[in-house]
């Protein structure tokens, strides 16, 4: 091993060839994450999404209700919305359950490219600007879009681990899904993510 002091170079470094031994399932997981936009209709089984739910924003530590993504301030703002053929709900992390928000198909609605309607489960990640105390709105957009964006990324590690397809997506109609959804305004659509399994 050398470090960068031995290189005696403040200029370019050049690397060596990565030490991932130490961290093998790890750089396994990051050598497969990719977006994939082609998915099955085949629905999730209730475990799946359980787990893709608890990996995306869940509480990892029991005492403190930390969570499994950081956020800004620990504000926890982004709330994990769940949009299924069935129905629309909203992932409540201290129960691990979903909640209700929308009976009905509202797939289609969580973006502006063909296969969301198609996918059975599109995430929605909605900013609760109300809890992003003694922010401006520009800095509460500009740290849930951070915030949701680390989620998305644990979704995406879960389905490189798990074999499932997904890509996050920022191509949304946030105002047909906010009226869709019956969001108060202090409820902003950040970003969105399909998941699925991959298309044969
Ligand atoms: C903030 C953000 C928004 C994105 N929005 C979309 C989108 O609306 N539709 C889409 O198909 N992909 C979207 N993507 C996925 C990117 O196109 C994709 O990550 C990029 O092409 C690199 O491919 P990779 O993820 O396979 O490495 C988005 C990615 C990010 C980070």
């Amino acid at each position: 091993m050398t470090s960068i002091a031995e290189t005696h170079e403040i200029g370019s470094i050049e690397l060596p060839a990565p030490e991932w031994d130490r961290a093998t399932p790890l750089i396994r997981l990051l050598k497969a994450r990719h977006s994939s936009r082609a998915f099955s209709t085949r629905a999730l089984p209730l475990e799946v999404l359980s787990a893709l739910l608890w990996a995306a924003f869940g509480i990892n530590r029991a005492d403190a209700g930390g969570r499994t993504a950081p956020s800004a301030h620990d504000w926890q703002e982004i709330e994990v919305f769940a949009v299924l053929a069935e129905a629309a709900y909203r992932y409540d992390p201290a129960t691990h359950a979903l909640r209700l928000v929308k009976g009905g198909d509202l797939r289609p609605l969580t973006g502006t490219q063909d296969f969301v309607g198609g996918a059975p489960l599109d995430l929605v990640y909605i900013a609760d600007f109300g809890k992003m105390s003694g922010a401006n709105d520009e800095q509460r957009t500009f740290f849930a879009s951070a915030d949701a964006a680390v989620i998305a990324q644990n979704v995406y590690l879960f389905c490189a681990c798990t074999g499932l397809a997904t890509v996050v997506r920022g191509l949304i109609d946030r105002r047909r899904l906010a009226g869709a959804l019956g969001l108060p305004v202090t409820q902003r659509i950040v970003l969105a993510q399909t998941v699925g399994y991959p298309a044969i």
